[in-house]
């Protein structure tokens, strides 16, 4: 275990099995369909990679790039866009492909930014939830784990740019903290 991390979470073969089995599940749903995976990144970038090779169609990948301002624990729900999607979205199944779901001012943004592009349809992936600290309604398709509301770094999850490169979810001691 990583010297900053004070407990794991979620360990590395919890995710995994998740995966394998949300992968079934999406492969399931979207049965003749070739939907379109849209990475926010820089979170979802983990899960993308994850998830994508647990699913047997053929679909496309997109990154959206979004920054939302606050200080490095929580977020201010105004979003800006730092990359665009290039592909045509125009009448395609997109899939958003994200790291966590904490207020949902992200999401919410993020959702309506997409339906602009005149898809036929748009579901959300999460990989965690933080169920309690939901301010605004966001309809969660799939998701991984339900996690309580509390900050956490690993698998794609960052604090202050670090830590995305753990293969689990943790919690930060105390005196990482700035
Ligand atoms: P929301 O707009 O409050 O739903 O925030 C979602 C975004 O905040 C995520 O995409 C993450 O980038 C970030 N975030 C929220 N909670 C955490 C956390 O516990 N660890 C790391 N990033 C988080
Ligand atoms: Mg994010």
């Amino acid at each position: 275990m990583h010297n900053a991390i004070k407990e794991i979470l979620i360990s590395q073969t919890e995710i995994q099995n998740k995966i394998r089995e949300l992968g079934k599940q999406i492969t399931r749903d979207y049965k003749d369909k070739s939907p379109v995976l849209i990475s926010i990144l820089k979170g979802g970038v983990v899960f993308l990679a994850d998830l994508m090779r647990q699913i047997e169609l053929p679909l496309e990948i997109e990154f959206l790039g979004v920054e939302s301002y606050g200080d490095s624990t929580h977020t201010s729900g105004v979003v800006q866009i730092t990359k665009d999607c290039k592909i045509d979205l125009t009448g395609k199944d997109l899939l958003i492909i994200e790291d966590i779901i904490d207020t949902g001012l992200s999401l919410n943004y993020i959702i309506d930014l997409l339906q602009k592009k005149n898809p036929r349809s748009i579901e959300v992936c999460v990989f965690l939830d933080k169920v309690e600290a939901r301010l605004k309604e966001v309809d969660i398709k799939y998701k991984c784990f339900d996690i309580p509301n509390k900050f956490v770094v690993g698998y794609g999850l960052d604090y202050a740019e670090n830590y995305r490169n753990l293969p689990y979810v943790g919690m930060l001691r105390e005196e990482i903290y700035k």
